[in-house]
C-alpha cells in the first residue's frame, strides 16, 4: 500500500519514527477488529485487570517535584513494568500511549501486532471521552486512565497537523508524561502509528534521564546541538530534571502556540545543552556515571542518547 510522506504527516502528526523493528501501519482495517478479535490476538500472558476507575486524582497545577506523592490508585499495577520478564531497569516504567477516538483503529491494530511480537502492557491514555467510553466497553483488555485526569478534550478539536489545536493536544501529551514523572513512574510513549516487528527494548541503553529516537536520521555522527528527537518514541526517567524539563516545554507552548509539542522539547534540550543543564552521552560510552564525572558539572545534567540510527531510522530513509 502506498505511503508518500504527506501521509506520514497526516497520519502521524510529527511523527517520523519508523524503524526496522517498527513500520508504519498507513492503512487502519477498513472496521474495527472485533473484540473477539482483539482477544485472539493476545498472548497468553495474564490478563490485565482493569480497575475500576472511580475516584480521579487532582489535577496538579503547581509544579510539584516531591518524588513521594502517592501513587494515584487510579494506574493499574497490571500497567507498570512493560511487560513480564522485562529488565530490570523497567521495572518502575509504564508503556503508554495517547491518543483520541479518531485513531482507535490505529489503536488497535498498534495493540493487536505489539501483542503478537511481545506482551506489553499498555496504559492508554485517551484523550476523549469517546475512546475512553468505547475502550471501557469494547475492550476492556486496555489499562486507562480517564481523559479528565490529564485534561485531555481534543474530541472536538481534532485538527489539522500543527494547527494551534493540534499543538495542544500535543503539548497535552508532554503534560501527561509529566504528571507520570512526578507520580514516580519512568515512561515510555509510543504513537500509535508505530508497529514493533520485534521487541525494541533491547536496543535501548536504559542508562540516561531521556533516550529517543532522532529526527535527523543517520548522518554517521552523534546528535547534533538543532537536531530533533522525535516525541513519538522514547523512554524518559522520572526525576527533578525530566520533570523540569517538561515543565520547560509547557511552559514554552502559551508562548508559541504555533509551535508543535516536538519542536519547543527540541529547543528546550538545546538551550540546556548550551547551558550544560544537560548532556548528550554519546553512543561509545557505556560508563555513563565516569562521562560525566570527568565533565565536572556544577549539578548533575540532564543526561540523553539517541537510539541507533540504524536500527531506528527516520521514516523517510525506511521508505526511500
Ligand atoms: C462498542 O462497539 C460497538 C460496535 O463497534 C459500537 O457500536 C459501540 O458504540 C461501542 N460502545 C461504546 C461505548 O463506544
Ligand atoms: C568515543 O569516540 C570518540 C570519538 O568519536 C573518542 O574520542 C572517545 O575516546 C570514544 N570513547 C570511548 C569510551 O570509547
Amino acid at each position: 500500500m502506498g505511503l508518500n510522506a504527506r501521509t506520514i504527516l497526516v497520519l502521524g502528526g510529527i511523527l517520523f519514527v519508523c524503524v526496522s523493528f517498527i513500520t508504519f501501519k498507513p492503512s487502519p482495517p477498513k472496521s474495527s477488529p472485533s473484540p473477539a478479535n482483539l482477544e485472539q490476538s493476545q498472548q497468553p500472558t495474564a490478563p490485565l485487570v482493569r480497575q475500576p476507575f472511580s475516584d480521579p486524582p487532582p489535577i496538579y497545577s503547581e509544579p510539584l517535584l516531591d518524588r513521594d506523592i502517592p501513587r494515584p490508585a487510579a494506574i493499574p499495577v497490571e500497567a507498570v513494568g512493560v511487560y513480564d520478564g522485562a529488565p530490570e531497569w523497567l521495572l518502575n516504567t509504564v508503556a503508554i500511549i495517547s491518543c483520541n477516538l479518531g485513531y482507535l483503529d490505529m489503536l488497535l491494530n498498534f495493540y493487536c501486532n505489539a501483542r503478537k511480537v511481545f506482551p506489553i502492557n499498555l496504559l492508554v491514555l485517551p484523550q476523549d471521552e469517546e475512546l475512553y467510553e468505547f475502550l471501557s466497553v469494547n475492550a476492556t483488555q486496555f489499562s486507562v486512565l480517564h481523559p479528565s485526569v490529564f485534561s485531555f478534550h481534543s474530541a472536538n478539536e481534532a485538527s489539522l497537523w500543527r494547527s494551534e489545536a493540534f499543538n495542544d493536544i500535543s503539548v497535552g501529551k508532554v503534560r501527561a508524561v509529566r504528571y507520570l514523572l512526578q507520580w514516580g513512574y519512568d515512561v515510555w510513549l509510543s504513537d500509535v502509528d508505530i508497529a514493533y516487528k520485534s521487541n525494541p527494548i533491547p536496543h535501548f541503553a536504559g542508562d540516561v534521564d531521556f533516550e529517543f529516537q532522532s529526527n535527523a536520521g543517520c548522518k554517521g555522527q552523534e546528535f547534533q546541538l538543532g537536531e530533533e528527537p522525535n516525541t513519538g518514541f522514547y523512554i524518559i526517567k522520572s526525576n527533578p530534571r525530566t520533570i523540569r524539563m517538561l515543565l520547560d516545554v509547557e511552559e514554552s507552548h502559551p508562548r508559541r502556540p504555533d509551535i508543535d509539542d516536538q519542536t519547543l522539547w527540541a529547543d528546550i534540550l538545546q538551550e540546556w545543552w548550551r547551558s550544560e543543564q544537560a548532556v548528550l552521552i554519546p553512543s561509545n560510552v557505556t560508563d555513563v556515571k565516569s562521562y560525566i564525572q570527568d565533565l565536572n558539572f556544577d549539578e548533575e545534567p540532564f543526561t540523553f542518547r539517541q537510539l541507533p540510527c540504524v536500527k531506528f531510522p527516520i521514516g523517510f530513509d525506511y521508505f526511500r
